[in-house]
């Protein structure tokens, strides 16, 4: 199934490739990926299908163009491990290295390779450069699950660019909707996960009262008409991002939420309201499993209560992960939702580091 998809270089279609710096290569790559799942007819199926009989399903059978950006230390020698970076919805893998100069610094791309570890960051299925199908309601959990666990394999198995050798340990890193995304593949593969560990952010367990109403992020053909206007209405944008930074103006920077709404994509309605499988039992992912929540999130901290007691909060999401070899959970203080984007984005990437080199072995 896999046998053809190479990975290949593209012509510099994106100039700017944000993490490319004097101790970190980057190159945008293309890995055709084959799909094959069942996903709820009904495309609001706040369960993506888990709960369904067979007649509430249909199959989704299609090879999907995913597009990443894949960064290599150039100074450090580089490990024999990769980050698969997965970003949330309306977000595009530029999430991991905002595309201009003065938010350099806020690449985790760039930050990683100065520690020797490489990291792809993918464009979901719908998103950004990867293939939009026309119809939203293809772009279900099962679909963008096993799209990015269809790479992970890929990557173990065939050399992603010439000289760099198929890897042996791949930690999977998410945010937000994409930690839901990395969540829903950990129930369906189970103990065949291609992920050796997981490090899930901004992302507790979520139900559907928890998930932000649908008049926080309309059709995106009304939002943008010249941008989106011939979109499937199913394919959905933010308004506004203020949920997604701390409460408090002085934690980041004006000029960060104003690059973040000019630069947002658009995400399928399913995969907003799918985030309720992170209620799910996660039965049979045997890999490391970290999540990490700012104290400021504004979606799943403030206001609640919840991120105040670290151990009470460790053992309600904990429990869920019934075969893991260790579970462990965080709570950054002073980040938002966004935790790459403020001002305590340097803890932030410390901390995903810390854990890809505990996960890997290194520590
Ligand atoms: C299957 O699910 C559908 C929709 O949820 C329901 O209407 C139907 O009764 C179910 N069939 C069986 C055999 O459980
Ligand atoms: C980047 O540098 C600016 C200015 O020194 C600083 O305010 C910001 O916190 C830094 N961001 C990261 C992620 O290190
Ligand atoms: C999208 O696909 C679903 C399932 O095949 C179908 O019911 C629906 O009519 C399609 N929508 C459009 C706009 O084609
Ligand atoms: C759904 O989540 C909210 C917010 O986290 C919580 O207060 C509520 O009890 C949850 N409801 C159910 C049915 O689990």
């Amino acid at each position: 199934m896999l046998l053809y998809a190479l990975a290949v270089l593209l012509p510099l279609s994106r100039l700017y490739v944000g993490a490319s710096s004097a101790s970190c290569a980057c190159s945008p790559v293309i890995i055709p990926v084959h799909v094959d799942v069942l996903v709820p007819k009904d495309p609001t199926d706040v369960f993506g299908g888990l709960k369904s009989n067979a007649s509430a399903l249909r199959r989704v059978d299609d090879t999907y163009n995913i597009y990443g950006v894949f960064c290599e230390p150039r100074i450090m020698a580089p490990k024999n491990v990769l980050q698969l970076l997965v970003h949330g919805i309306t977000y595009t893998s530029e999430y991991w290295s905002p595309p201009v100069e003065e938010f350099r610094n806020y690449s985790y791309a760039a930050f990683s390779c100065d520690r020797g570890h490489s990291s792809l960051a993918v464009d979901w299925v719908g998103v950004g450069l990867s293939s939009r199908p026309t119809n939203a309601s293809d772009v279900q959990y099962p679909t963008v699950a096993a799209a990015v666990s269809q790479v992970a394999r890929h990557l173990k198995t065939i050399s992603i660019l010439p000289g760099v050798v198929p890897f042996n340990t791949i930690i999977g890193i998410g945010h937000s909707a994409g930690s839901g995304l990395l969540n829903f593949g950990a129930i369906v593969d189970g103990a065949q996960s291609p992920f050796d560990g997981l490090i899930l952010t901004a992302s507790l367990i979520s139900n559907s009262s928890a998930v932000p109403p649908i008049s926080v992020v309309p059709p995106a053909r009304d939002v943008d008409p010249l941008r989106w206007g011939t979109l499937d209405p199913g394919y959905v944008t933010t308004t506004s991002r203020s949920l997604l930074y701390p409460a408090d103006p002085a934690s980041f920077s004006p000029r960060m939420i104003i690059l973040d709404d000019f630069t947002k994509d658009v995400g399928s309605v399913s995969t907003l309201l799918q985030m309720s499988t992170t209620s799910l039992p996660v039965p049979q992912y045997a890999g490391a499993v970290a999540k990490i929540v700012g104290s400021e999130d504004q979606i799943y901290c403030m206001g609640t209560g919840r991120c105040d007691d670290v151990a009470a909060l460790t053992t309600a999401e904990g429990v869920l992960w019934q075969a893991v070899q260790s579970f462990e959970l965080t709570v950054l203080p002073g980040s938002g939702h966004d935790l790459n984007l403020d001002f305590f984005a340097d803890a932030a990437f410390r901390t995903y580091s810390a854990f890809v080199s505990k996960f890997s072995g290194e520590i």
